[in-house]
């Protein structure tokens, strides 16, 4: 990281899958006017990618090779989720099916892709500040950030959140299977040997269950406005 960067301010917002965290910072980051850094969607990019290039799971130095010559760029537009182009080509939506999570949740616990994309995502810290959201965010990435996040909410909450999103996206699934899947891969992100998803030590845990987007981005305003 350059020197000059340390001084640029970093809100980072960790936690599982479907807690809302895209939503919420992205939203807190809009009211800020700071920069967005979507981590997840650079594991689910290098997992697309790996796939679309039939690289094996189990691949590690193409996994790692992958991860660092994926060409992913973010594009927004207007009231709705950036476009992301992976090596110029749009994955937008392909990104978000939760094929692709899990993909990207099976190669993120390999520390070699890990460590590939650490500068990728320091690279988004640029004036006047970031809101960083992923699972390793305020304990790896930004160990130094002023504001650190965890966001929770029960499985079945996430599920039923994730299967709304993905309705309305025109795909098929089932509320059950996915909430198998989110607890599996919550078990699968935590359980990991390296960047294990878990609360920094000096982050400020939010319980989402019951709570309206608009007073989870209220609450993480007044972080940033008061200190804890
Ligand atoms: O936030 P998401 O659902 O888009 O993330 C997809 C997967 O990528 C998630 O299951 C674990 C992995 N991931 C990670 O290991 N570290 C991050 N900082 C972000 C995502």
């Amino acid at each position: 990281m350059h020197s000059d960067q340390i001084s640029i301010p970093v809100l980072t917002i960790d936690g599982p899958s479907g807690s809302g965290k895209g939503t919420i910072s992205r939203a807190v980051s809009e009211r800020l006017g700071w920069h967005f850094l979507d981590s997840g969607a650079l594991y689910r990019a290098v997992g697309l990618a790996a796939s679309w290039a039939d690289i094996a799971f189990d691949d590690v130095e193409s996994l790692a090779r992958c991860a660092i010559e994926t060409d992913v760029r973010f594009v927004d537009r207007p009231g709705d989720d950036p476009l992301v182009l992976i090596n110029g080509r749009d994955a937008s939506s392909e990104l978000r099916t939760e094929t692709c999570g899990a993909a990207a949740s099976a190669i993120a616990a390999i520390p070699e892709v890990r460590t590939a994309l650490v500068d990728k995502q320091r690279s988004f810290r640029q004036p006047p500040g970031l809101v960083a959201d992923g699972r390793d965010m305020g304990t790896v990435i930004f160990p130094d950030a002023e504001f650190k996040v965890f966001l929770t909410a029960s499985a079945e909450i996430r599920a039923e959140r994730r299967y709304k999103q993905l309705k309305q996206k025109g795909f098929e699934v089932t509320l059950s299977a996915l909430l198998r899947e989110i607890v599996a891969r919550d078990a699968r992100d935590a359980g990991r040997a390296v960047a294990p998803l878990r609360a920094a030590t000096d982050a400020v845990h939010i319980d989402a269950t019951g709570l309206g987007i608009g007073e989870v981005v209220e609450r993480v305003l007044e972080l940033i406005r008061h200190g804890r």
